[in-house]
């Protein structure tokens, strides 16, 4: 199978576990958040499975202060946490644990003392290792540096950089330079953990492994298309680093536009990593500016003020940071691709957090039929739609419109032909982080963004950033718990078009 779809076997219905050979990974800023919640609990989970060879190590690496033991039970205590339907054996974990060590370095410091954990990985050269920076990306140049300066940059190592890679163009080109210059490109994995989920991968097969799809993949055929990606959490104990970003540089930047490119893309030749990440590139580039002219018809961004999530009273953004802000936690874009296929298609972007339900989903939607030939309710009935779902219940619908089986007339509605994951298949979907860190350890790169990708994206996003600020664009309050400022709305209703929201599906 392709490298894509490499974690299933020929049949596609059942896991199969890829081997990979031994391995050291490093991970900096082991106590923070992402490491405990994500990539230590990936890490077991993958253990579990006999994917991580038994002479691999892990190695945790923080300012804070904690011997292996210590970080051992933080680990565990995370796990329970974050997982708490799953039972963990004692023993189990035990013999997991004993893989999982710890040493206390400021990583970012030129003058820190690395003998903690050159010590640990001496005489293991030979093996793959790898550096998994959890750490503000203002670090990573810094870090890549020091690492180097401590003679720990083995022949091969590879090193792993999470998202945002900085806050606009000019600071990516700084990290990807100041990176670059320590380790090769193709030694860099830059992670977009949506590159990993199962239904992301699916795209591809399903727009180019199924031949109905591809004569109306385009504006022919294709009204616009809708990407959302709708959280019903708040900022919550993130909010200091979030306010820093906005969900523009938080979830446009890197998640949505890669989904956008994965719906846009040409056809790549093969499933090879830069074959694909060549077409995606071109999408990127495709992208019209947002200028301070149409900044105000073209995006909307709002922010959360008090309101209800699952049915308790919740706090709006600016209580939660205990500041004034004006940061956006909510954003709408139209977006043009302006090449042959999607001439006239828009591409409708939304993404916000304490919104109505937890829903990520892309709706294609089709062209009107040339002529409607009647029955009642025939105007209140929108074309076909396909509506790929991401999240949480997995699955791809076409609604078709059909006649209401018997007498009474012509009477139309929607029926989907649905296929839904958990119906179709019964296996486990590991997390993102699972699949995305064993592809670091094969060296397959096809699933982490490029240099050229990511700069691409920023510099589309900088066109926003740059619009916003000119045209002093306010972030329009909206109550938690809906779908955002009455201004998301408006920007379809100007196209005669509204917002998808899964009704009559
Ligand atoms: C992260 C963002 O990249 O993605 C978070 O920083 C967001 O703000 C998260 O909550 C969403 O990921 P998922 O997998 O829950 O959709």
């Amino acid at each position: 199978m392709s490298r894509l779809t490499s974690d299933k076997d020929e049949s596609g219905s059942s896991p199969q576990l890829i081997p990979v050979t031994a391995f050291d990974l490093v991970v900096f800023g082991a106590a923070g958040d992402l490491s405990l919640r994500k990539l230590i609990p990936s890490l077991f989970h993958r253990w579990r499975d006999n994917q991580i060879p038994s002479e691999s190590k892990i190695i945790g690496v923080s300012r804070t202060k904690l011997d292996d033991e210590g970080f051992r039970a933080l680990a565990l205590a995370s796990f329970k946490k974050f997982h708490p339907s799953e039972e963990v054996d004692a023993g189990e974990w035990k013999a997991f644990a004993s893989q999982l060590f710890y040493t206390q370095i400021d990583a970012a410091d030129a003058a820190a003392d690395w003998f903690g954990l050159t010590d640990r990985l001496a005489g293991c050269e030979a093996k793959q290792r790898i550096f998994y920076l959890a750490l503000p990306p203002g670090l990573y140049g810094a870090v890549s540096a020091n690492l180097a300066k401590a003679g720990l940059k083995s022949k091969g190592a590879r090193i792993v950089l999470e998202k945002p890679i900085g806050r606009d163009l000019a600071s990516a080109t700084e990290i990807n330079e100041a990176v670059g210059a320590v380790f090769d490109e193709d030694a860099i994995f830059r992670i977009d953990h949506y590159l990993g989920k199962e239904t992301v991968q699916n795209l591809i097969v399903l727009r180019f492994m199924n031949s109905l799809f591809d004569p109306v993949w385009n504006a022919n055929a294709i009204d616009h298309v809708e990407i959302t990606v709708a959280e019903s959490i708040g900022a919550g104990g993130r909010a200091s680093y979030y306010d820093t970003a906005g969900a523009l540089r938080d979830m446009v930047q890197n998640h949505m536009l890669q989904l956008l490119c994965l719906v846009a893309m040409e056809p790549p030749l093969d499933l090879e990593p830069d074959t694909v990440r060549d077409e995606k590139i071109k999408v990127l580039r495709a992208l019209r500016p947002i200028t301070a002219e149409n900044a105000r018809q073209a995006t909307v961004r709002g922010q959360y003020g008090e309101g209800a999530a699952d049915g308790e009273a919740v706090p709006g953004y600016n209580d939660e940071l205990g500041a004034n802000s004006d940061t956006e936690t909510f954003v709408a874009i139209k977006a043009n691709i302006d090449n042959w296929r999607w001439k006239g298609a828009p591409f409708y972007l939304r993404t916000g957090k304490r919104m109505k339900n937890r829903r990520s989903e892309i709706i294609i939607q089709f062209k009107e039929v040339a002529h409607a030939l009647a029955g009642n309710g025939t105007e209140e009935l929108a074309p076909t739609r396909l509506v790929i779902r991401l999240q949480p219940d997995e699955g791809v619908r076409l609604l078709l419109v059909t006649k209401d089986p018997g007498p009474g007339g012509m009477r139309l509605r929607y029926v989907p032909l649905n296929l839904s994951y958990a119906d179709a298949f019964s296996a486990r979907y590991p997390d993102a982080y699972e699949r995305l860190l064993m592809a670091v350890v094969r060296g397959d790169l096809g699933l982490f963004m490029r240099r050229d990708e990511v700069e691409a994206a920023w510099r589309w996003v900088d066109s926003i950033l740059a619009a916003w600020q000119t045209d002093k664009i306010p972030a329009h309050q909206y109550a938690a718990g809906t779908d955002g400022p009455v201004q998301s709305a408006m920007l379809m209703d100007r196209d005669g078009r509204e917002w998808f929201d899964g009704a009559g599906s």
